[in-house]
Parts: structure tokens; C-alpha cells; sequence
């Protein structure tokens, strides 16, 4: 299994589980192997009852550049598409922990949607969030045209996820994205500071809480589907393999 993803149970920080993102000299774009090595950490949460919280972080500077491109250039040419991204995607939506993230510096694609999936997120002051889907020829995923739009509004959804506009941090918190801005030398203790408060909590009144918090997924389980589609479809189109080769070639 890939280091570019490392699971962590900091000592200090007891009940927490800790999925880290780990591929600096690639800014953190997550590859299949890096969908699937999360998926195994939040089904492990689920289900081992040490892990009350997990918490995404990322690397100093860079929260992820999004889906790594050079798999979605081996989809676009022919490749099979795999079922990792989804399985993650199931996987986060469908989490019966609280889950919380700790950002500093860059999150595109998914680097900026995972969050919408998380309860607390925690972010430095030069954090930006990015999602040039459309630019890429390509959709809004993780149920992102669902849960933004209810978060943000329509227009400050439609301007991050269509539009590709960015997000800095402090717009990120007014709009609703983020809980927190911190200093980016405090986000990853803030960020397990908070899990382990949290981890400390009755764990089945706190489960009860944010099942009534999050309301009935099943309309987020059936978006991220018919997202899932739309994506695909376009992976394929002409349009999205001249952006990806555009990346490439740079
Ligand atoms: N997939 C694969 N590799 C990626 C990547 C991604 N999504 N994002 C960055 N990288 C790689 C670069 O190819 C480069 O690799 P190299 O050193 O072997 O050439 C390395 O990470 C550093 O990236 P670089 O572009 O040189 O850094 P930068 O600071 O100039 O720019 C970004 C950083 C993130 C703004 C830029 O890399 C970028 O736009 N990446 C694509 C983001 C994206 O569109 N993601 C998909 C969203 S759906």
C-alpha cells in the first residue's frame, strides 16, 4: 500500500484517526491507490470503536490538488475508470463518525468538496478553494451541486463550482464551507485538537447529533450516482482529454 497516504493514531490525541494525504512533490493529487487506502481507514473507523473521529489533513501548504491527472488521462484515453473514487466518495457521505479536516494552502477538486462531507473544518488564512471542473470539461462530484447550493446559496455555489472561481479562506468561512481560520502553524493542532474534544463526547449522543445535523443522505448517496455518470461521460469527451493533455504537456 502507498505512503502517499498515512494513517495515523496520534498518541496525543486519543480516539482520533488521522488520514493524511501525503504526496507533496505531486501537491497531494490523489491517485486510485490513495482513494482506496482511505476508503480502508474510514471503513476501519466505522467499525473499530478506538476511532471515535477521523481527521484529513494535509501537507504544509498544500491541503490536495484534486484528482491526480495523469489517471484521469488514462480514463479519457481508454483506460477503465475503477471503482475507487466512488467507493471514497460512498464511503465519506455515508460515515457514522464525525469526521473533521485541517487545511492549509491549496484544496482543488476534491481537496475542496471532501470538506462539504466533514463537520468541522479547520483552514489557514492562505488557503484557497478551487474547483475548475467546468475548465477541465468536466462536472461538479461528492454531491457538491447538492450540498453547496444548500450551504452557500445558489450564486456563491455556482460561482466555486461552475464559474471555477476561487475561494480564500476567509470567504470560504463567511460562506459557510469552513468553521475556522487559524494561523497556518495552528491548523493541524486545532484541527486534532477539536477531534479529540469531540472524541471525548458520549460517542451514541454524539452519532444521534449529527445524524439529526446532517439529515437523510439517501439524496446525497443518489447525487454523488447521478454526478458519478455525468463525470464519466465527460472523462471521455474530447473536450476533457485536450484539458488533461494541456496539464501534461505544461
Ligand atoms: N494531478 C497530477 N499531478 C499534479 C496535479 C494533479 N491534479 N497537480 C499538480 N500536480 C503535479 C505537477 O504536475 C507537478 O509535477 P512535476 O513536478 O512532476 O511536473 C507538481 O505536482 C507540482 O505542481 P506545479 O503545477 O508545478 O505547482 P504550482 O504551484 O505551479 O501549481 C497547482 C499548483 C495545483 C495550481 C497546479 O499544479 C494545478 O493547477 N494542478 C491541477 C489541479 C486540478 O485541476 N486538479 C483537478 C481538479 S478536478
Amino acid at each position: 500500500m502507498t505512503d502517499h497516504v498515512l494513517i495515523e493514531r496520534p498518541e496525543a490525541f486519543p480516539g482520533v484517526q488521522v488520514i493524511r494525504l501525503n504526496r507533496p512533490e505531486k501537491k497531494n493529487a490523489i491517485t486510485r491507490e490513495m482513494y482506496a487506502k482511505m476508503t480502508k481507514a474510514l471503513t476501519v473507523a466505522g467499525t473499530d470503536p478506538a476511532v471515535r473521529v477521523t481527521a484529513f489533513l494535509g501537507t504544509e501548504g498544500c491541503f490536495s490538488a484534486g484528482n491526480d491527472m495523469a489517471d484521469f488521462l488514462a480514463f479519457a484515453v481508454g483506460g477503465t475508470v475503477g471503482t475507487e473514487v466512488l467507493d471514497f466518495l460512498r464511503a465519506l457521505a455515508g460515515a457514522r463518525k464525525p469526521v473533521v479536516s485541517g487545511v492549509d494552502g491549496l484544496a482543488i477538486g476534491i481537496g475542496t468538496t471532501i470538506h462539504l462531507h466533514c463537520d468541522l473544518t479547520v483552514a489557514s488564512a492562505r488557503s484557497v478553494f478551487k474547483t475548475p471542473f467546468v475548465d477541465l470539461a468536466l462536472v461538479p462530484e461528492a454531491a457538491s451541486s447538492l450540498i453547496a447550493p444548500r450551504i452557500m446559496g445558489h450564486q456563491r455555489a455556482f460561482a466555486l463550482l461552475a464559474a471555477g472561481e476561487p475561494l480564500e479562506a476567509a470567504d470560504a468561512l463567511q460562506a459557510g464551507l469552513i468553521w475556522k481560520v487559524v494561523g497556518q502553524d495552528a491548523v493541524e493542532e486545532e484541527t486534532l485538537s477539536v477531534a479529540a474534544r469531540l472524541a471525548r463526547k458520549p460517542p451514541e449522543a454524539l452519532r444521534i447529533a449529527r445524524d439529526l445535523i446532517r439529515g437523510d443522505r439517501s439524496d446525497v448517496l443518489s447525487r454523488i450516482d447521478e454526478e458519478a455518470q455525468h463525470f464519466a461521460a465527460q472523462l471521455k469527451s474530447a473536450e476533457a482529454r485536450a484539458a488533461f493533455e494541456a496539464f501534461m504537456r505544461r
